[in-house]
């Protein structure tokens, strides 16, 4: 897998790899998440290639306090292969070259297996609740 940084061209194949993890929801456009990631560090929005197609992505970002991570996806036919793995490893080091010091990200309620994957790679469920406004209705 090629990591590199989200290019206009990706747009349909990322929204179809988002659809093919269940990653998109109705109140959530993500022709929009995508437009808005573009504004922001769009250089932190990774995505995999497998055999010259976009088969991961990973939208990173730093908020001068903490590293995020959403939308990180590996199709349902390249999972398993520590693609997963090596895309959170390249979102930590540049994260860590822009003095983050750590990453915060939500899991949706029983996604126990991802769940299984954060913990492999080190993550350790926070003593916090997670909170919500939404400030732009998409739909
Ligand atoms: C989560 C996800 C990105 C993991 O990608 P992946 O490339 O399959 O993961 P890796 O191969 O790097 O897995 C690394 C380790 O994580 C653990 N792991 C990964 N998937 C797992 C699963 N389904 N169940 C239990 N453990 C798992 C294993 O320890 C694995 O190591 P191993 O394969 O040597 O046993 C992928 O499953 C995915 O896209 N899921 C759907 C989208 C999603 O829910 N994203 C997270 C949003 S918060």
């Amino acid at each position: 897998m090629q990591i590199r940084p989200y290019l206009a061209a990706d747009e349909a194949a990322i929204i179809d790899l988002w659809q093919a993890c269940g990653l998109t929801r109705p109140w959530n456009d993500p022709k929009k998440d995508i437009a808005r990631k573009l504004t922001e560090q769009p250089e932190l929005f990774l995505v995999g290639d497998v055999d010259g197609r976009p088969m991961a992505s990973a939208m990173v970002g730093f908020d001068g306090h903490r590293g995020w991570v959403y939308y990180l996806a590996v199709h349902p036919d390249h999972q398993r292969r520590a693609h997963g793995r090596r895309l959170m490893a390249h979102a930590e080091q540049l994260l860590i070259e822009r003095g983050c010091p750590k990453i915060n990200l939500m899991v949706r309620t029983g996604n126990s297996k991802v769940i299984d994957f954060y913990r492999s790679l080190g993550y350790a469920q926070d003593e916090a609740v997670s909170l919500g406004k939404r400030l732009i209705p998409d739909l």
